[in-house]
């Protein structure tokens, strides 16, 4: 354990939170600190600071905050162990045998497991592509599409033959487990027993996460025959609508430009990169996600999505400006002419081409007024309309300053006078909404400041000292604790704990069900230790003393109402012999 502290405590000092962060957020020097747009919830105006003396971040928005550990999990959603692996894997800092339940080291060592036979299979795709005679027609695909060299180099791209096996033998070879190959969506299992390839006789394109490891494949065929392409299914490190394809290539150009541009294929992605054009990443023909948006928007200060000109693009455009307006992401629309895609568009007209149609885009909310005030109505009639479309999705927005935004572009659209859209947005809310998110607030904030000491203190021993599970387990921790929402929080771990053991902070943060809850585990999360390891045994014993000092009290009180005298004696006496012991 107290190894596993020091690495950690190693890693913190190589590495620097200012240089960490800036490579996802963009922050700027201000006075002391460093501040940016928060990642982890929709602003406009910087309330995300990263201090270098203290080496850690906060936000004065959502209240997230901690050291780097704290950042990276939250940042790319993975637990505690996980957070600490990479940053190790990072700076370079090995780490001891880690104290970590079966069930946790059976999760993270599944997941790393993944990646390996991903990285193996996209090696052997890659290497048939650029290297074997059974490569041709894949090399021959990229000629015909101008895909170079450097750029199949750079994203690792690969060609399977058609065969049932080619990757399974290849697999075998390698020694590796053909479970953990079905599990990562590569190999099929058969219900006759055995396996056989999911891709056979298509071009392959790896996606890869921010950490540069490989999570899923894409798959084209190479004529056209159905279906067109075929990707890797739901899998433990793999979920649709959580990554953009290249992004992991382009965050950087993207910071240096403040501006994404969002495509929907991997073609896509990868002509306009072959032109020159770095700042791209690409949706996989799923529709434009809130996470996706997120993933962006530490780098971006504004997102281009480029439709095809057809109605359902233009439908997709529309369901994407909430997310984009909820995350206080400015965005725009590129309009392609009708027939072409990103690919085809600057293949023929060449970079340049396609900057000037870039030039041109437009807000996606006048672009959504636009399109809903170009149908074939009356006019007083699509203004109506209009307002009832809108107007849910103003009421939606979690910021007034957005809102205040959106309500002066609505007015000058229409031409109708800001402060009668403002009345019926008040109406609106007012008939549909109930509560306002303000009140919601208060309550929350006056029941945090009527937390007691010893939930704070019990919670953060629970935290921050795995070790000490079992004795906080065992103890009535129900006699000290005061706040509900801390007791729920404990009866919950206490049930994981009957029935799997001992459990990490991070996964029980994700099992436990009320919001509330969630939040102040997270807060305590995010809290430093308040006991040093070598403490924590004598805390324990405080909190011990204490749950044995209310007992006391209560059966005392209980003998004595009830006029049991040799019962008070005897307790009197347990006293004593106790305050003997410790003393
Ligand atoms: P090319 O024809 O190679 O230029 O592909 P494209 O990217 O132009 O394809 P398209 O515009 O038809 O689709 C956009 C994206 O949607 C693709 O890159 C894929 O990620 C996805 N997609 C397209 N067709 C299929 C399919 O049949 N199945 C699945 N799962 N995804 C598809
Ligand atoms: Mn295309």
């Amino acid at each position: 354990m107290e190894s596993f502290q020091s690495a950690k405590e190693e890693v913190k000092r190589a590495a620097d939170i200012v240089e960490l962060i800036g490579q996802y957020v963009q922050i700027k020097k201000a006075g002391q600190n460093y501040m940016g747009l928060c990642p982890f919830h929709s602003e406009k105006d910087p309330s995300f600071t990263v201090s270098p003396s203290k080496q850690m971040f906060h936000c004065f928005g959502c209240k997230r905050g901690g050291d780097i550990f704290a950042f990276w999990m939250e940042y790319h959603k993975v637990t505690f162990p996980q957070a600490l692996k990479d940053l190790a894997d990072r700076y370079q800092v090995t780490l001891p045998e880690k104290p970590m339940t079966p069930f946790e080291k059976e999760k993270m060592e599944l997941k790393a497991s993944l990646f390996e036979v991903n990285r193996v299979a996209a090696e052997y795709f890659h290497g048939i592509l650029t290297k074997s005679e059974k490569g041709r027609s894949g090399r021959d695909y990229f000629t015909r599409r101008s895909i170079p060299k450097e750029v199949i180099r750079e994203f690792c791209l690969g060609y399977v033959p058609d065969e049932w096996d080619g990757l399974i033998r290849y697999l075998s070879g390698k020694k590796m487990n053909l479970d953990q190959a079905a599990q990562s969506g590569l190999v099929i299992r058969k219900k006759t027993g055995g396996y056989y390839d999911r891709f056979r006789g298509r071009v392959i394109f790896p996606i890869f996460n921010m950490r540069q490891q490989i999570v899923g494949f894409g798959g084209r065929i190479l004529d056209d025959s159905l279906p067109k392409y075929i990707n890797t299914p739901e899998t433990p490190i793999f979920h649709k609508g959580e990554f953009l394809y290249g992004l992991h290539a382009s965050h950087k150009s993207i910071r240096d430009n403040g501006r994404a541009v969002i495509v929907e294929g991997y073609m896509d992605v990868l002509a306009l990169r072959r032109c020159g054009f770095q700042e791209v990443a690409g949706t996989l023909g799923t529709a434009l996600t809130r996470e996706h948006i997120r993933s962006v928007k530490g780098y971006a200060g504004e997102a281009v999505v480029v439709f095809d000109s057809d109605s359902a693009g233009k439908a997709a455009a529309i369901k994407s400006l909430t997310s984009f307006m909820n995350e206080g992401l400015s965005s725009k629309v590129m309009v392609l002419p009708e027939g072409d895609d990103p690919d085809s568009y600057v293949s023929k007209n060449g970079l340049r081409g396609f900057l000037s149609l870039l030039e041109d885009a437009v807000p996606m909310f006048d672009y959504y007024l636009d399109s809903k005030l170009a149908q074939k109505e009356d006019a007083v009639e699509r203004q109506v309309n209009l307002l009832k479309e809108v107007l849910p999705v103003l009421a939606r927005l979690d910021q007034v300053s957005q809102q205040s935004l959106y309500l002066r572009r609505l007015s000058e659209k229409l031409g109708i006078p800001e402060s009668i859209i403002r009345t019926e947005l008040q109406n609106w809310q007012k008939h549909h909404m109930g509560e306002t998110p303000e009140d919601g607030l208060r309550e929350r904030l006056s029941a945090s400041r009527a937390k007691k000491v010893d939930d704070l203190y019990l919670l953060n021993v629970l935290i921050h000292h795995p070790q000490a599970m079992n004795r906080l387990m065992s103890l009535d921790y129900r006699l000290i604790l005061s706040d509900p929402v801390v007791v729920g929080i404990f009866d919950a771990i206490h049930e994981i704990y009957e029935k799997e053991g001992a459990t990490m902070p991070s996964d029980i943060l994700e099992s436990l069900k009320d919001e509330q809850a969630r939040e102040q585990f997270r807060e305590a999360m995010l809290t430093p230790p308040i006991f040093a390891d070598e403490g924590v045994e004598q805390a324990l014993n405080g909190f011990e003393e204490k749950i044995h000092g209310i007992k006391m009290t209560e059966s005392k009180k209980k003998a004595a109402q009830q006029g049991d005298l040799e019962g008070l004696n005897r307790i009197l006496e347990l006293k004593r012999e106790r305050e003997g012991r410790v003393i």
